[in-house]
C-alpha cells in the first residue's frame, strides 16, 4: 500500500513539474512584477460579484470580504506573501470544504463555487489582496473583535489610482458587472436560504424585471441573450451569435475577453461573456446535476428550454448592452 501512494506521489510531483505554476518563482524577497490597477480591476471584475466589500454584513451578503480572508489568513494563520499567495491560488484552483480555512463562511454560504479563472488572474489578484489594503465594511472590525481576536490594523499599501477618462469598455463593464451583482445575489442569497426550486421561480420572475430595473437606473439597455436560451425573450440574434461564438473560443484558449465595442450611430453596443460556474449546473447542467424536482419545474415553467446541458466554465450567455455615447 504504502509503495502505491509512493508512486503515486512521484506522478503527481513529476506531472507537476510540467506545468509550472505562477505563484512558484514569488516569495519575499524576489519582486513579482504586476500592475496594481490591472490586479485590482481583475479583482472586481472577477471576485467582487460575490466578495462584495459593500454589502451589509447579514441582508443580502452571499460570501466574505476579502479583509475577512486577509484577517484570517495573515493574523491567525500567520501566512508571509509567498504562503497568501499559494493558498489564495491553490484554494480559488480548487475549493472544497477540506481546503477552507474561514469554517464560518463556509457553514454560512456553502464553499465557494467552483469557477475558472485565468492562472495569472488569481496570482496578481491574491499578491494586490497583500500587498495593499482592500476596502473593509465598517463592521468588520466589531464582526473580527466579536470572534474573540484582538484588534487587527490591516497590512499593505493604500492604493491611489490614477484618475482617467472612462472608455466605453468600462462604462459597459460598470453595468454588467453591476447588474450581475445583483442578480447573482439574490440568486445565491435565495439558493442558500430557500433552496434551488425557490430561486428557480426567484429567476423565472424577477431575472427580468430586476435587469431592466437596473436599465432604468443606468439609462441603457441591458439584456442578458444566450444562443441556448431558456426564456424566449432572452433568444440572441444574428449578430449576438457572432459574439457568443467569439468569446466561447477566448474561452477554450483560457483568454480573459475583452468586451466587444460596435460603435453605430449615437449608441455604443457592448458586449460580454457570461461564463457558467458549479454553482449554474443545479439549474443549467446535464440530467445528472439536476435534481428531478427542479427538472419538472423547469419543464413547467419554460416548455421550450434550451438552457441545459452546460458544465463549468462556459458562455452560457452574453451581456448585450446599448447606451448613448457621450
Ligand atoms: C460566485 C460567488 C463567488 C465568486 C465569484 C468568488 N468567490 Fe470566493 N468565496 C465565495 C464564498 C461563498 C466563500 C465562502 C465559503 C468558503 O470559504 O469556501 C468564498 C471564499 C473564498 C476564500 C476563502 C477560502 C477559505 O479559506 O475558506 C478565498 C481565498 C476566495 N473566496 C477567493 C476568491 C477569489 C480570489 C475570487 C475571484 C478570483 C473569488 N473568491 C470569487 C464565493 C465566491
Ligand atoms: C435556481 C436555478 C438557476 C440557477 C442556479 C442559475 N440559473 Fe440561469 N436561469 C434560470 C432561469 C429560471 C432562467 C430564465 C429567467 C427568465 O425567465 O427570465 C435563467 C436564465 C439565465 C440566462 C438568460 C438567458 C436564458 O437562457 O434565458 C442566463 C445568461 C443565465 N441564466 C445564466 C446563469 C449563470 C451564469 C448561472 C450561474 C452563475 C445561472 N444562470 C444559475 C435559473 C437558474
Amino acid at each position: 500500500m504504502k509503495s502505491i501512494l509512493l508512486l503515486l506521489s512521484a506522478i503527481l510531483l513529476f506531472s507537476c513539474n510540467k506545468k509550472i505554476r505562477p505563484y512558484q518563482d514569488i516569495d519575499n524577497t524576489t519582486s513579482f512584477v504586476y500592475q496594481p490597477q490591472e490586479a485590482k480591476d481583475l479583482m472586481e471584475k472577477h471576485c467582487y460579484t460575490c466578495h462584495s466589500p459593500t454589502a451589509a454584513e447579514e441582508e443580502g451578503r452571499i460570501a466574505p470580504p476579502f479583509v475577512a480572508i486577509k484577517a484570517r489568513y495573515i493574523d491567525k494563520e500567520g501566512y508571509n506573501r509567498a504562503e497568501f499567495i499559494k493558498a489564495i491560488s491553490e484554494f480559488v484552483a480548487n475549493p472544497t470544504d477540506d481546503n477552507a480555512l474561514l469554517y464560518g463562511a463556509v457553514r454560512k454560504f456553502g464553499v465557494m463555487p467552483k469557477q475558472v479563472f485565468p492562472d495569472s488572474a488569481t496570482v496578481k489578484i491574491a499578491a494586490f489582496m497583500y500587498d495593499y489594503k482592500v476596502q473593509a465594511p465598517t463592521w468588520f472590525q466589531e464582526h473580527w473583535q466579536g470572534h474573540g481576536n484582538s484588534g487587527w490594523e490591516q497590512s499593505g499599501k493604500e492604493f491611489v489610482a490614477v484618475a482617467k477618462d472612462k472608455t466605453y469598455e468600462d462604462i459597459g463593464l460598470e453595468y454588467a458587472l453591476g447588474t450581475k451583482k445583483i442578480l447573482g445575489k439574490n440568486l445565491m442569497g435565495t439558493i442558500q436560504k430557500k433552496g434551488t426550486i425557490e430561486a428557480m421561480a426567484f429567476c423565472n420572475v424577477q431575472a427580468i424585471p430586476l435587469t431592466d430595473s437596473m436599465s432604468v437606473n443606468y439609462h441603457a439597455t441591458i439584456k442578458r441573450v444566450s444562443d441556448k436560451n431558456r426564456n424566449p425573450n432572452n433568444k440572441a440574434n444574428a449578430e449576438e451569435l457572432i459574439y457568443i461564438k467569439k468569446f466561447k473560443k477566448d474561452l477554450v484558449a483560457n483568454i480573459d475577453s475583452k468586451p466587444v465595442i460596435v460603435e453605430k450611430g449615437d449608441k455604443v453596443h457592448f458586449y460580454y461573456p457570461i461564463p457558467t460556474n458549479a454553482m449554474c449546473l443545479q439549474c443549467h447542467g446535464t440530467a445528472e446535476n439536476i435534481r428531478p424536482e427542479v427538472q419538472m419545474k423547469i419543464k413547467g415553467l419554460y416548455p421550450n428550454d434550451l438552457a441545459t446541458g452546460y458544465s463549468e466554465n462556459e458562455v452560457r450567455g452574453i451581456w448585450s448592452i446599448v447606451f448613448d455615447k457621450k
